[in-house]
């Protein structure tokens, strides 16, 4: 005999199969489940196909890029087709990094969050979007075919390496699926740079670009929406749309970095050798006592081996030329550092840092591209620093930004006989 409990009981267990089939899923479809087309687009009468979700690569909390079959964008809005009718449910994520040396989003009180479930684009894309439904109609839709991208900004005023993380997850989905005849982002047909202008990024940052895209900067290739005279469009829709993350260690290891050089090598026409000692200076944060450290490098080599550089003097050609020929670089913390990603696999880098001052960006950035990493962290020294945060330690300095910018900028002085010690070391890997 069936009892009404033992229909109750039924129902209530396909009630709960129902929530978790359908109702606690997100929107999106499942990254690593790809989908196939259930008719063609038409582009004669203004509808397009739903969006698909090809692949998504993630390291650690950060997911680097995600590739998207027929996307829209609208006001550089991204625009998620489904097949859900009458959707429009707006996506945004605006978590910030808790820790330089963690990729964990918070939220603005800096509890550690998820991302927002039914958000389809990587962790710190920048870009916002909806889910529309695939019926979405305008006049005029714009389609393209072909690979596109775009690169959206969290702030501006960008040195090198904030460039750079933004950048390197084009060159990274290349070199993935650089043996994929799948492939379909072989080349770039064009690249949206959001908020930003041609002449806002400098020399470095535009070649930097180029042999990470394989795409040139002339012609119509990229699209700064801050030019004055560009063209705005209502609806712009791509066949293929790699929207990239930031990938804050630029690679995720070595492979990655010789790969990358493999490249440069073929653009810049240039060898990779481990020969010469590159001492970087800078115009900021001083070493006070430079000529006693400069006496001190020339006495361990040859003095015709020894290159000191200003980096802003050389141009980005020269600049990797430089690095590409050097066994050891020397540098004070700072952006001129993400050139390390340069220098031939097994050099090594001695970064050299003010006192209370922990930033392990460049110790990351130089053991995944494949070199050897020493830290030389310099003392206080009452001639030069003031006591106002002499008793921080790192750990505690680095969640107070006045601080942080206090010892980055701090000039500094070398102890000589502290830094021979950990030269011989140096030394020893050479
Ligand atoms: C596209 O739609 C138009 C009518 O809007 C139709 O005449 C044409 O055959 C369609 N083309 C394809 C490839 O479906
Ligand atoms: C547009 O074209 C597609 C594909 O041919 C078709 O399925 C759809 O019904 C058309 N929509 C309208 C409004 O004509
Ligand atoms: C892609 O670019 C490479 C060179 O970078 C070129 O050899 C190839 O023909 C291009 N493929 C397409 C489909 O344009
Ligand atoms: C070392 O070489 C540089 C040029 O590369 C030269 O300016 C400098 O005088 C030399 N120093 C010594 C000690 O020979
Ligand atoms: C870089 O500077 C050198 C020396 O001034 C010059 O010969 C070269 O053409 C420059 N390269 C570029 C790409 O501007």
């Amino acid at each position: 005999m069936i009892k009404t409990y033992h229909l109750a009981i039924l129902i209530a267990f396909f009630l709960v199969l129902l929530y978790f089939l359908y109702i606690n899923k997100p929107i999106y479809s499942n990254p690593v489940h790809l989908l196939k087309f259930s008719r063609k687009y038409n582009s004669s009468n203004g509808s397009i196909h739903r969006t698909n979700i090809l692949e998504c690569r993630e390291f650690s909390d950060l997911t680097s890029y995600c590739l998207y079959e027929n996307v829209c964008l609208e006001n550089n809005e991204f625009l998620f087709l489904t097949n859900q009718p009458d959707i429009n449910q707006a996506f945004e994520f605006n978590g910030r990094l808790k820790d330089w040396d963690h990729y964990e989003p918070v939220d603005l009180g800096g509890s550690v969050i998820d991302r927002q479930v039914n958000n389809p684009l990587p962790y710190r894309s920048f870009i916002n979007g909806r889910y529309v439904s695939s019926s979405y109609k305008k006049d005029t839709i714009n389609f393209q075919n072909g690979c596109h991208s775009i690169l959206s900004f969290d702030f501006f005023g960008h040195n090198i390496f904030h460039w750079s993380m933004k950048v390197s997850p084009l060159f990274l989905y290349q070199h993935y699926n650089k043996f994929n005849n799948d492939n379909k982002c072989k080349n770039f047909t064009s690249i949206r740079l959001v908020d930003r202008k041609l002449s806002d990024i400098n020399e470095w940052q535009k070649r930097f670009l180029e042999i990470s895209t394989g795409l040139k900067v002339e012609g119509n290739n990229y699209d700064f929406t801050n030019e004055p005279n560009r063209k705005q469009e209502t609806i712009q829709c791509f066949k293929y749309f790699l929207v990239p993350g930031t990938a804050i260690y630029l690679f995720t290891g070595p492979r990655e970095a010789i790969d990358f050089r493999k490249r440069v090598s073929q653009e810049l026409n240039l060898n990779f050798v481990r020969e010469r000692i590159v001492l970087v200076k800078r115009k900021s944060r001083l070493i006070k006592n430079q000529n006693e450290l400069e006496d001190f490098i020339r006495s361990k080599f040859d003095n015709s081996s020894i290159d000191i550089i200003f980096l802003e003097e050389l141009n980005f050609t020269q600049q990797v030329e430089k690095m590409s020929k050097a066994k050891l670089l020397i540098a004070v913390h700072g952006a001129g550092l993400t050139n390390a990603i340069f220098l031939p696999s097994t050099s090594a880098v001695i970064e050299i840092t003010a006192p209370h001052f922990y930033y392990p960006l460049y110790e990351r950035i130089s053991v995944q591209s494949g070199h050897f990493y020493f830290k030389f962290v310099t003392q206080y020294d009452p001639t030069l620093h003031s006591d106002k945060y002499s008793n921080r330690n790192s750990r505690t300095c680095m969640l107070d930004g006045n601080c942080v910018v206090h010892w980055k900028d701090a000039s500094i002085k070398v102890d000589i006989n502290k830094f021979s010690i950990m030269f011989e070391q140096v030394m020893e890997i050479l």
